[in-house]
């Protein structure tokens, strides 16, 4: 199985295995998040963003992260990547390639953030400065990682252009920000994420402010990406036929939690948990014309969560039970698990 469930309890008790001793077929995790909780300080107490997160990612694979806005998804990924602000409370491991993340100081993280692993965000603009030549940003970034000369490194950046299929990049690499279209511009960004050769990409929304038609292209040219030697991501969204068409494991997260992961089969033929059976029904397919109906209610207050499961009081099915103690993740299948209390386990589990 590429992205491997862990849950908490389980990884907690047991001994961790060291990355490299990983026994049987399955290769040894790329990344391991363990316990990852960030907190932000408000005014009303603190928020808690990502609340004991825990998975196991493989070289080469895609998890997708699922859910709806503010249920801590880019707060998870920019703890990964150190990019949180000194005030955040931030406890647990993610460990890359036998680094721990986490415990190393912001210079070492800055440095695996330049050669391990990068991000491409999701408003394409941001990630670009208006006054300056794709030519320019793009020569820049490749020079600040590898040493070479103007004219190599642009030819690195013809090749990078390639890579991420953009027609006529001599002529797009002469071009500012503002003459290309949004498709383009991600592209653009996209490149520049690879430029050091990460071992693992975190892709934040990045085809949500695309329009659909330019959304399917990039999400085909993710789809070339997986396909290279090594590489796994992180892709974020809120569109389940996103995460369906890009991964080949989902996690979904509520309220800062992974509620349910599996691989996207399990997930879409079996949801377990009363969350994602609604993003499933909410879900718009091809030729329906009326939008479904949306969960009724809205996330709650991650700076007051109550105690027992954050979805019930959304719940159709919710029982007494639900609302005193925090469901422990309950086994379908050895790589499919829900947080519900009403999911039964699997027998051979
Ligand atoms: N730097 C921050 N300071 C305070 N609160 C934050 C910060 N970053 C994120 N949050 C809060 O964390 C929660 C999760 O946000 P986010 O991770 O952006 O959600 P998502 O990406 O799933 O839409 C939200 O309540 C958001 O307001
Ligand atoms: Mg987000």
């Amino acid at each position: 199985m590429a992205v491997t469930a862990v849950p908490e309890r389980t990884a907690r008790q047991q001994p961790r295995p060291s990355v490299g001793s990983v026994a049987s077929s399955a290769p040894a995790p790329l990344l391991q998040v363990e316990g990852l909780k960030t907190q932000f300080p408000t005014r009303g107490g603190w928020l808690t963003a990502v609340n004991e997160v825990s998975f196991e990612l493989a070289p080469g694979t895609v998890l997708g992260v699922l859910g709806e806005s503010g249920s801590g998804k880019s707060a998870m990924l920019r703890t990964i990547l150190g990019l949180q602000p000194k005030s955040a409370r931030i406890s647990g491991e993610v460990i890359l390639e036998g680094r721990d993340l986490i415990a190393m100081s912001a210079r070492e993280r800055a440095a695996m953030r330049g050669s391990s692993v990068s991000m491409v965000f999701q408003d394409p603009m941001t990630a670009l400065d208006p006054v300056f030549s794709v030519e320019q940003q793009l020569v820049e970034t490749i020079r600040r990682h590898h040493p070479m000369s103007g004219e190599e490194a642009r030819g690195r950046a013809l090749e990078l252009l390639h890579l991420v299929q953009i027609p006529s990049p001599e002529r797009r690499l002469k071009a500012y920000p503002y003459e290309l279209s949004g498709g383009m511009r991600q592209r653009i960004v996209i490149a520049m994420a690879l430029v050091s050769n990460p071992t693992l990409l975190l892709a934040d929304e990045p085809t949500t402010a695309l329009d659909v038609t330019v959304q399917a292209r990039v999400l085909d040219l993710f789809h070339e990406l997986k396909g290279r030697e090594g590489m796994s991501i992180i892709f974020v969204t809120h569109d389940l036929s996103v995460a369906a068409e890009i991964a080949d494991e989902i996690a979904v997260m509520y309220a800062g939690r992974i509620v349910e992961q599996g691989s996207v089969e399990e997930l879409v033929r079996s949801p377990q948990h009363p969350y994602t059976r609604g993003l499933l029904e909410a879900n718009v397919r091809p030729g329906q014309a009326d939008r479904p109906e949306a969960i009724r209610g809205a996330p709650p207050n991650l700076a007051n969560l109550p105690p027992g499961c954050s979805f019930a009081p959304r719940c159709d099915l919710v029982e007494d039970a639900c609302w005193s103690a925090l469901p422990e993740p309950v086994h379908v299948s050895a790589s499919h698990f829900a947080r519900c209390r009403l999911v039964t386990a699997s027998e051979s589990n």
